[in-house]
């Protein structure tokens, strides 16, 4: 099981510093679209996340019930989370859905052998089915999103779950209003300078803190709202719909 390791004051402080300076630096970098982004990397992909979230990867199936049978996995990309998925839940039926075909040519490569349903698709405008899933997933994929297109995603996602059923979400999170404001700033400065057109996705981090995305996960109807882990900026979330 995961150990939570939480920021010290001396270690946020610290962070914020380098997180400015860093800011500062990629204020004028060029502004990439979120598919060529992850086109262009697609073979140091996988060992890039590795590296930063190996531990978290190994762990995710921890935090899910017993009996598991269907799940929903958006932003699955190359399907890095699904390795220890299959090997706590062998005959898990997973629906996973991206919108980049490469992560995804990817993904099929690696489980042709499972009982998998691949759908390149924007979640935000897929029609999921209702009471389909008995857990849905996302791993790493919802930072680059605004409140209110969040609010969007987990709406969909409370009505395409089961009663009874409930999410897990890993990502990064801000560590304080400031964060959250400084990144937000930073992405519309970067938009505007750029003349990208509202409807384009871009990958830059946006990360919204603990309180927000709690707030947004119970605006969408999920009952409770817990925290099962933290490291730094990563944190792992179970929201439940009775
Ligand atoms: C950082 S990767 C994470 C992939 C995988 N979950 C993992 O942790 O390795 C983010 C993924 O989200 C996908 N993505 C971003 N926005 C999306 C959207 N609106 N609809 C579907 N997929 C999206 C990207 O194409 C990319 O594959």
């Amino acid at each position: 099981m995961l150990k939570s390791k939480i920021q010290t004051q001396e270690e946020i402080e610290t962070y914020m510093k380098e997180l400015k300076e860093w800011l500062e630096s990629v204020k004028n970098a060029t502004t990439e679209e979120m598919t060529d982004f992850f086109t262009k990397r697609i073979n140091e992909y996988d060992n890039v996340h590795l590296t930063h979230w190996g531990k978290e990867y190994a762990h995710i199936a921890d935090f899910f019930d017993n009996g598991l049978n269907s799940l929903l996995d958006i932003g699955c990309g190359t399907g890095l989370e699904l390795e220890s998925m299959y090997k706590r839940f062998p005959k898990v039926k997973v629906t996973g859905i991206d919108l980049s075909e490469s992560m995804l040519n990817k993904l099929r490569e690696k489980y042709r052998y499972k009982d998998i349903s691949i759908i390149k698709a924007d979640y935000f405008e897929y029609p999921f089915e209702e009471n389909k899933f008995d857990a849905a997933m996302s791993f790493e994929t919802l930072h680059h999103f605004k409140y209110q297109k969040k609010q969007k995603i987990y709406n969909k996602l409370y009505q395409t779950i089961k009663n009874g059923g409930y999410y897990i979400e890993c990502d990064y999170i801000a560590c304080c209003n400031e964060e959250e404001t400084l990144c937000l700033e930073g992405y519309e400065y970067r938009r505007k300078k750029n003349n990208i057109p509202d409807d384009v996705f871009i990958h830059i981090d946006i990360p919204l803190t603990l309180e927000h995305q709690i707030e947004l996960m119970k605006n969408a109807g999920f009952q409770t709202v817990d925290v099962l882990y933290q490291n730094g900026g990563t944190v792992i979330f179970k929201a439940k719909k009775q």
